[in-house]
């Protein structure tokens, strides 16, 4: 589900770098549901949160690389950024507390996909743009 595919490269090396660790974090936390019988409570809340702050983090040096640039698609691109961490926000701990397994992978599944989609569809945008300025 968080595999890394040689498509979804978009031939800058520091933002590759940061998608595979998105990817990492997300498999990391599809693992920990699999283990049978155990409360993985504080590991799924802890895991989520630092999915949300890489997420965040690796938003900003899209948007910062897109702005030092002049990238035409910036204004776009930040509001599907936005509209991601909005709704990763909106994850409530205590549906997670009750239902572990079935809100875990519900939000997995939710993530998995967008993160493919994005790369492919919005991040790709900028990827020849930047090539052509130089940024590898
Ligand atoms: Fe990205
Ligand atoms: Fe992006």
């Amino acid at each position: 589900m968080f595999n890394w595919k040689e498509n979804y490269s978009c031939n800058i090396e520091e933002i590759d770098r940061q998608h595979k660790r998105l990817l990492e974090i997300g498999s990391e936390l599809s693992s920990l549901i699999r283990t049978k019988n155990v409360d993985h409570y504080d590991e799924i809340i802890q895991l989520l949160d630092e999915l949300k702050k890489y997420t965040i983090y690796h938003f900003k040096t899209e948007e910062d690389l897109m702005g030092k640039y002049g990238f035409h698609g910036l204004a776009d691109h930040k509001k599907v950024h936005q509209s991601f961490v909005d709704k990763i926000n909106e994850v409530d701990s205590e549906d997670i507390d009750e239902n572990q397994k079935g809100v875990t992978m519900e939000i997995l599944v939710f993530i998995a996909d967008w993160i493919e989609k994005h790369i492919l569809k919005v991040d790709h945008m900028y990827k020849d743009f930047l090539n052509e300025k130089g940024v590898f």
